[in-house]
């Protein structure tokens, strides 16, 4: 199924629970959220007294995105504020495996992030083990980037190697740049979670989500 997960980054944070609010009623089903620690990428966003608090005002499926370093330190923590899935990098952390284990016995969804430059040769240890791929389509740590062409080649890359190993339930998300232009090419290599932050997050948020929406339907 293809997904949408708006990206809270680009919300405007006085009105986050009712912008949130919106992208749930029209229809968004996962809600991306950005965790940066100002070491892994250098910008800071925020953390668990965040997600706590808008845990509360929305039934929306909670993916984080660790941006952090030594995800391993923390994976509890956020599956104790309200995390349901939790994707950490894979260049984070020399312990991949642990990692997975970890976030795997606190009953959560484990996905594993690559940046651009990251070959996907580097995840085939772990693909049997995760619930989804995030493939970063920009370097990570701001939102409202171009995304990078080449990482869409990645992610059809991907995408062979996962139908060869029997392994298509395992979901591709992207994250960064992706907007209602390049949308379909993004959907046609084989993704099928989509992020996306300051395309959703302005102006008429319901309309923006719809107008994804009708796109990934008539793409599956
Ligand atoms: C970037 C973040 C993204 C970001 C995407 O490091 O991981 O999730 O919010 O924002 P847009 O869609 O504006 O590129
Ligand atoms: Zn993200």
């Amino acid at each position: 199924m293809n997904i949408l997960a708006p990206s809270i980054l680009a919300a405007d944070f006085c009105r986050l629970g009712e912008q949130i609010g919106q992208a749930e009623a029209a229809g968004a089903q996962y809600l991306h959220i950005d965790v940066m620690d100002g070491v892994f990428v250098p910008s800071i966003s925020f953390g668990m007294p965040v997600i706590r608090t808008i845990r509360k005002c929305t039934g929306l499926f909670f993916d984080v995105h660790l941006m952090i370093e030594n995800p391993e330190r923390y994976v509890g923590e956020f599956a104790d504020c309200g995390a349901d899935l939790i994707n950490f990098h894979l260049e984070a952390t020399d312990n991949v495996n642990g990692v997975i284990d970890k976030i795997r016995a606190l009953n959560k969804k484990v996905g594993v992030t690559i940046k651009p430059e990251t070959p996907v040769k580097k995840l085939e240890p772990y693909l049997h083990l995760v619930d989804m791929v995030l493939v970063m389509t920009v370097e990570p740590g701001f939102g409202g980037q171009e995304l990078i062409p080449e990482c869409v080649e990645k992610v059809k890359e991907l995408r062979r190697v996962l139908a060869d190993r029997g392994l298509q339930h395992v979901d591709i998300e992207v994250d960064g740049g992706i907007n209602e232009g390049n949308l379909g090419l993004i959907l046609d290599a084989g993704a099928n979670v989509i992020v996306s932050g300051s395309s959703v997050f302005h102006n008429d948020i319901d309309v923006n989500v719809k107008k994804f929406l009708s796109q990934m339907r008539k793409a599956h």
